[in-house]
């Protein structure tokens, strides 16, 4: 039907306010709930400070078209996050889209010339990374747009940089300012902040974790029956069996893992060049913490049933469920606590004094960064720190609910050709374990410690958990055969040519060589397959040729296939007096790839995001200059007309 969407429900948001009397809508544009997060923060605050009616709704939920009647005396507040290359996220692109078209049209018919949204009051803050060439473009431009269509901004369009880990700092600088700016506009007051639940929580003494309703990690209905249905994607994660894992290297508390995860009869599909999400589950190291400062720890498999006292709020997990499931598999406990969460906590301290330094560290920035932050405690760690271990046990479980992120599926370049192998996707992963100066604690990935511990349960390993890390390998009600992984497929847009007579050169030290391995795999193929295989060029970086050489053995294999069109350019960081890094090789071999270039060659980048892909990108372009005599600004003008004709591809991470 018309202005339905998901189960039947209305896209008017208008009349969705309306019905539930609400003054302000929180929408959000997010892609791995960080911005979903910001979301509810406001819609939160603007309600126990301001006494605003707020509510969150995922921009994907709602229709556009009717914003021109939008009430003047209700607030619209968009939290953007830019995703990529300067791209909505998956779940903005319509409104996106819509909002940004020449010719838009809304119901009443009026068009852009006419200021259709003169009406509309919005606030907006956006969630970037400015270590992208579009920092932030997502809040630049629909703020642009809203004004452009007549909209009237309530303080200033923020922008939050996770690249130069900020995001927090950036928030919370700017959400004063914007609160006060509401407040005048709309004739609001302040008032005393008092907490109030958004979940309700019932235990349910008269069910036991073994009921068949009971929830105990499975993402949604079909897979509590057991029976997991298609289409897998990221509310419906495909239980795939890990069907080979081995490490590729292990040195010196270092490990890389490479996997073979099956999708056969999932009907998930993956192209060369997309990406893999991996739903990870927390350590039960972490899980006992969270529980135990929580003082949870004894009603951990107590049935509980979560619902949303506030008809626009949502459970963010399947209910009835237990508080160890929901805490292991559906919350972010290993994350940095944020400021504003530790603000809130400190009215439900055990003691007095702990209160108080929960209230300082909530107020005063360089303290909480010095004692939190540089630190990298999580939630469980700082309170356990706090209150030297006595429970908290006054914090509502609701408030841990809205306050802790909802886990996030990570991402991995498939490092396996789909020519080469459709039903199974390999992943290149590196271990992340450290121990950073001044944290009490060794930091461990969630995610890539839980394949780790997957890959030693697979083979048997001796020792499998040296750092005692206890992480639940089977998954609820242990259901599906063997070691598996819950995971959806993400499609990119880093695609090797069409052609494959085309020149490729591609750049990728560490884990950034997962998805040339694949290009390399598939050319290879290709090769062998009779097709005519363009000169295909990859640059690889690691510390020492006999440490950590990602698949130093295949590439002969692919060698043999391709023959003198496979070259390798190899740099070893840490085998002689000086670094070398692959934009040594780069500038070693750069007449050759300014050659492949003007021969229309495609450059791929792959790998950290902060320092080596934007230092590779400058370089092409002055490797550009230097060997066709040009300035070195025209040289970086090529590499962005490059980049915008798809012959530049990244795909980077920080
Ligand atoms: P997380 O738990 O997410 O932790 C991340 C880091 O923070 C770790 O270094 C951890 O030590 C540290 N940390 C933990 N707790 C804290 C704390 N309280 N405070 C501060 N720091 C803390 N990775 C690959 O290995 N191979 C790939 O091919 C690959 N491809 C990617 C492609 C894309 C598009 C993206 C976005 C990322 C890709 N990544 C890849 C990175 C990957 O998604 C994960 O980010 C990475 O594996 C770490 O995940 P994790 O869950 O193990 O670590
Ligand atoms: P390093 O750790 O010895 O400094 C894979 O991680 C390889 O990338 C390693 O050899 C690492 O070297 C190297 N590397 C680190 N920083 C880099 C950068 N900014 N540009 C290119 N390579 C880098």
């Amino acid at each position: 039907t018309a202005g339905l969407g998901k189960a039947g429900k209305s896209r008017n948001i208008i009349e969705k306010m309306e019905e539930s009397d609400k003054n302000c809508v929180v929408f959000y544009g997010s892609q791995t709930g960080t911005a979903e997060d910001y979301a509810s923060r406001i819609a939160k605050e603007g309600h126990s400070r301001f006494g605003l009616k707020t509510m969150v709704a995922d921009l994907e939920d709602y229709d556009y078209e009717n914003l021109d009647q939008f009430p003047e005396d209700k607030l619209a507040v968009f939290v953007l996050a830019t995703y990529g290359e300067g791209e909505p996220t998956d779940n903005a692109v319509e409104f996106y889209e819509f909002i940004g078209s020449e010719d838009i049209t809304f119901s009443e018919g009026a068009t852009a010339d006419d200021k259709p949204l003169k009406n509309l009051k919005y606030v907006t803050f956006g969630l970037g990374n400015n270590t992208y060439e579009h920092y932030n473009s997502m809040v630049r431009n629909v703020d642009k747009y809203l004004t452009r269509l007549g909209a009237k901004r309530l303080g200033s369009a923020g922008e939050g940089d996770d690249g130069a880990g900020t995001m927090e700092e950036d928030f919370l600088a700017w959400k004063e300012p914007m609160w006060a700016a509401v407040v005048e506009d709309m004739g609001l007051e302040e008032r005393e902040a008092v907490y109030e639940a958004v979940f309700e929580i019932t235990e349910k003494p008269d069910m036991t974790p073994e009921h068949d309703d009971v929830y105990l990690g499975e993402p949604n209905k079909n897979h509590l029956e057991g029976s997991q249905k298609g289409p897998f994607n990221a509310t419906n994660p495909f239980i795939a069996p890990i069907v080979e894992s081995y490490e590729l290297f292990t040195a010196n508390d270092r490990n890389c893992l490479h996997m073979e995860i099956g999708i056969g009869g999932s009907n998930l599909s993956y192209t060369t060049g997309d990406h893999i999400a991996i739903w990870p589950t927390n350590s039960g190291k972490e899980v006992d913490r969270f529980l135990n400062i929580l003082g949870l720890a004894s009603k951990r498999h107590s049935v509980i049933a979560v619902k949303a006292l506030d008809a626009t709020a949502k459970v963010p997990f399947p209910s009835p469920t237990t508080y160890d499931a929901v805490v292991r598999y559906h919350m972010e406990i290993g994350a940095p606590v944020s400021r504003q969460l530790v603000s809130t906590i400190a009215q439900f301290a055990p003691s007095e004094e702990v209160k108080a330094e929960m209230v300082k560290l909530g107020s005063d920035k360089d303290y909480f960064h010095q004692q939190v932050t540089d630190r990298h405690l999580n939630l469980a760690q700082l309170l356990e720190i706090l209150s030297k271990g006595e429970p908290w046990t006054q914090v509502p479980f609701s408030l841990i609910i809205e306050g802790v992120l909802k886990i996030q599926p990570r991402y991995y370049s498939i490092s396996s050709s789909s020519h080469v192998q459709k039903d199974k996707i390999s992943i290149t992963a590196v271990v992340e374990s450290s121990s950073k100066p001044g944290a009490p604690h060794i930091l461990k990935g969630v995610t890539t410690n839980y394949l780790l511990a997957l890959k030693q349960k697979q083979h048997g390993d001796p020792n499998p958990d040296p750092h005692g890390l206890n992480y639940a390998i089977t998954g609820p009600r242990n259901k599906y055969d063997g070691i598996h992984v819950p995971v959806h497929v993400r499609h990119s847009n880093f695609k090797l040519p069409s052609d494959p007579s085309k020149p490729v050169i591609m750049v990728g030290p560490g884990t950034g060589v997962a998805p040339f391995r694949a290009f390399v795999q598939e050319r290879a193929a290709q090769a062998k397959a009779g097709q005519n295989v363009g000169k295909t060029v990859l640059f690889f970086g690691c510390r020492k040729r006999d440490e950590d050489f990602l698949y130093s053995k295949e590439w002969q294999q692919y060698k043999e296939a391709l023959g003198d069109n496979f070259v390798m350019h190899v740099a070893f960081s840490r085998e002689g007096p000086n670094k070398v890094y692959v934009q040594h090789k780069m500038e070693e071999y750069g007449e050759e790839i300014n050659k492949l270039i003007e021969q229309k060659a495609y450059f791929y980048v792959c790998g950290d995001a902060s320092n080596m892909a934007r230092e590779v990108n400058i370089l092409l372009g002055k490797i550009i200059a230097k060997y066709r005599n040009l300035p070195e600004q025209k040289g970086e003008e090529i590499v962005k007309v490059m980049r915008a004709s798809n012959q530049y591809q990244e795909d980077v991470w920080s």
